[in-house]
C-alpha cells in the first residue's frame, strides 16, 4: 500500500481479502479462525453467510467476537480435523514466509494452521514485503525466563513486550535482530529450550495468500494443492 494510504483504505483491502477467502467456506466445514483486525472482517462476512460451521478460535478475542456474531465456536479438542484455517499476517515474503504474532496469538495460530488441511492468509497490500524484517514475535515459557532470554540474546536482541501473558501463560517478547534467512532463524529459535513458539511461519504451512490491493484481490498460491501433498500428515 502506498505510504499515504489511509486506515480506511487498509480496512477496505482487508474486507476484500476476507470476502474472497470467505467464499472458500462451505456449509458443514470446520474452520480455524485466526486473530487480528483482518480476521475481524472475516468473522463479520462469515457470520453474514449463515452457514452451518464448526469453528476453532485462535484467541479468546476471536472466540468472543465470533460467538457474539453467532458463529459456533468449539473447543479445539472436540474437532478432529480442520478443513480450512484463515488468518492474517504482519508480513509476507515473496517466497511465502510469514511473520505473525503482532497480536501475540502466534502459538495457537501456528497450531491451528498446522492442523488444517488448507491454511489461507488474508492481508492488505502493506503486508507483502521484499524481505522479512524485525520484530519477530516470540512466546516464552515463564519458567527459566532469564536463562531463555540469555540464550536468545546470543542470536540477537530480544525485548519483552508490555502485554499480558498469552492465554497459555507464555511471556510475549520480540526478537529485534536481522531476519536474513528465515529458515535458519526459525531453526535457531526452535533450538532454544523455553521458546514455546516463534512468529516465523514457513511456506510449507501456507496454501494461498489473498492480498487486498485497492479494489482488487490478488490470489497468490504458495504451495498449490497443499492438502493433496500431505496425505500422511499426523
Ligand atoms: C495475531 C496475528 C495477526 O494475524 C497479525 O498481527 C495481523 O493482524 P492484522 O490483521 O490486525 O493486521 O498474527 O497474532
Amino acid at each position: 500500500m502506498p505510504q499515504s494510504a489511509t486506515v480506511d483504505e487498509a480496512e477496505h483491502e482487508k474486507r476484500l481479502a476476507a470476502q474472497a477467502a470467505a467464499e472458500l467456506v462451505e456449509s458443514g466445514m470446520s474452520v480455524g479462525l485466526g486473530t487480528g483486525t483482518t480476521v475481524a472482517q472475516l468473522l463479520d462476512v462469515l457470520a453474514g453467510r449463515r452457514l452451518r460451521l464448526r469453528c476453532v478460535a485462535t484467541s479468546p478475542r476471536t472466540e468472543q467476537a465470533a460467538r457474539a456474531l453467532g458463529l459456533a465456536v468449539e473447543e479445539f479438542g472436540t474437532i478432529e480435523r480442520i478443513d480450512l484455517a484463515i488468518d492474517g499476517a504482519d508480513q509476507v515474503s515473496p517466497d511465502g514466509w510469514l511473520v505473525k504474532g503482532g497480536g501475540a496469538a502466534h502459538t495457537r495460530e501456528k497450531i491451528v494452521a498446522a492442523s488444517a488441511d488448507r491454511f489461507v492468509v488474508i492481508v492488505d497490500s502493506a503486508k507483502p514485503v521484499p524481505s522479512l524484517r524485525p520484530p519477530v514475535p516470540l512466546e516464552l515459557l515463564a519458567f527459566g525466563l532469564d536463562s531463555t532470554l540469555r540464550r536468545l540474546r546470543v542470536i540477537g536482541p530480544v525485548r519483552r513486550r508490555d502485554v499480558a501473558p498469552s492465554p497459555d501463560g507464555g511471556v510475549i517478547c520480540d526478537y529485534l535482530g536481522p531476519v536474513e534467512d528465515p529458515a535458519l532463524l526459525a531453526g535457531a529459535f526452535d533450538a532454544v529450550p523455553g521458546v514455546v513458539e516463534h512468529g516465523l511461519f514457513p511456506p510449507e504451512l501456507v496454501a494461498e495468500v489473498f492480498v487486498g490491493r485497492g479494489d482488487m484481490v490478488e490470489r497468490v498460491p504458495v504451495i498449490p494443492r497443499r492438502e493433496a501433498t500431505r496425505p500422511d500428515r499426523p
